[in-house]
């Protein structure tokens, strides 16, 4: 029988046998401290209560949201506009046609421009006359400088011959002594300028031709 004491030891007997106990506690303490350490974190430590009392049961956190839920944005308000017919009035007719330098409406441009087209007369059997051509130079005697020149063309374009002949003037150049004072009390070409046809006040150049606008 071969002595244990006479053979060296079996070299790694001796340290095979200590070191599970070692490492058994190690992983014992790290087991319960962990355990321990998990029950703190997760759940109340119910244990404790008997040396420090009843703890309070925590209330449920309440996460308030960082930002405003989204809501669509709400749809534009519908406004009911009611369609209206355009006005057909006169006065809303006269607003639009064209107006010359003293506001008042530019019948021969509105003629032109095709917005207005005269019927020949009030009867409906008025037939259409001619437009009649002729420009009349009316020289004042005392102050020929002062020229009017009478165009038939415009005139005849919207007007009937007897419209002005004769029962305003005769059909003979410079055979009504027109003046301006008269004008302006409303005969002769004041019959109709500055009440239908363009104002005498302001239209000066337009008849007076030579006078600087
Ligand atoms: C609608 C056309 C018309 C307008 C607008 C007009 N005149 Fe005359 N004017 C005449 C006629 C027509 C005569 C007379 C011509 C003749 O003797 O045959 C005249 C004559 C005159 C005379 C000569 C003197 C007299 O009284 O007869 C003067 C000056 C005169 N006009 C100045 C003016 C001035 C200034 C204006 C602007 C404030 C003006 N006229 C606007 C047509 C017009
Ligand atoms: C807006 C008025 C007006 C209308 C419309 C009119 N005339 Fe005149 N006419 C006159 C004036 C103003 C005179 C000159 C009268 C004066 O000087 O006393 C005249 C003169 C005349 C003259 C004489 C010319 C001259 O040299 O002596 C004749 C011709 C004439 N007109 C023909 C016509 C005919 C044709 C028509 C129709 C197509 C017509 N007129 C439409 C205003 C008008
Ligand atoms: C029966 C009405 C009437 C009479 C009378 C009348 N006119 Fe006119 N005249 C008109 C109308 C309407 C127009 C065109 C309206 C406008 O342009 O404001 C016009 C336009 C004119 C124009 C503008 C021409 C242009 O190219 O813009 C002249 C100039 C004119 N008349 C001169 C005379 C003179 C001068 C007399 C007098 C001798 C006269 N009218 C008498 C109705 C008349």
């Amino acid at each position: 029988m071969v002595s244990h004491a006479l053979l060296p030891p079996f070299p790694s007997q001796a340290p095979i046998k200590r070191q599970p106990c070692l490492f058994a506690l190690i992983l014992h303490v790290a087991f319960v401290s962990s355990a321990l350490l998990l029950s703190a974190c997760t759940a109340p430590p119910q244990f404790l209560s008997t040396i420090l009392g009843p703890v309070p049961t925590p209330k449920p956190v309440e996460h308030k949201p960082r930002r405003e839920p989204y809501q669509p944005p709400k749809p534009a308000p519908m406004v009911e506009v009611k369609e209206e017919a355009p006005r057909t009035d006169w006065a809303a007719m006269l607003e639009q046609l064209p107006k010359d330098a003293g506001g008042g409406t530019d019948w021969v441009r509105a003629m032109d421009e095709k917005l207005i087209d005269p019927k020949p007369g009030l009867d409906p059997k008025a037939e259409d006359e001619p437009v009649f051509d002729m420009d009349l130079e009316l020289v004042p005697k005392d102050a020929p400088d002062f020229k009017a020149t009478y165009p038939h063309k415009i005139h005849t374009r919207m007007l009937a011959c007897t419209n002005c002949h004769m029962e305003i003037f005769q059909m003979e150049k410079g055979a009504d002594p027109i003046t301006m004072e008269k004008i302006f009390a409303g005969e002769y070409c004041g019959r109709c300028h500055g009440k239908v046809a363009f104002d005498v006040a302001t239209g000066c150049p337009r008849c007076h031709l030579g006078m600087p606008k």
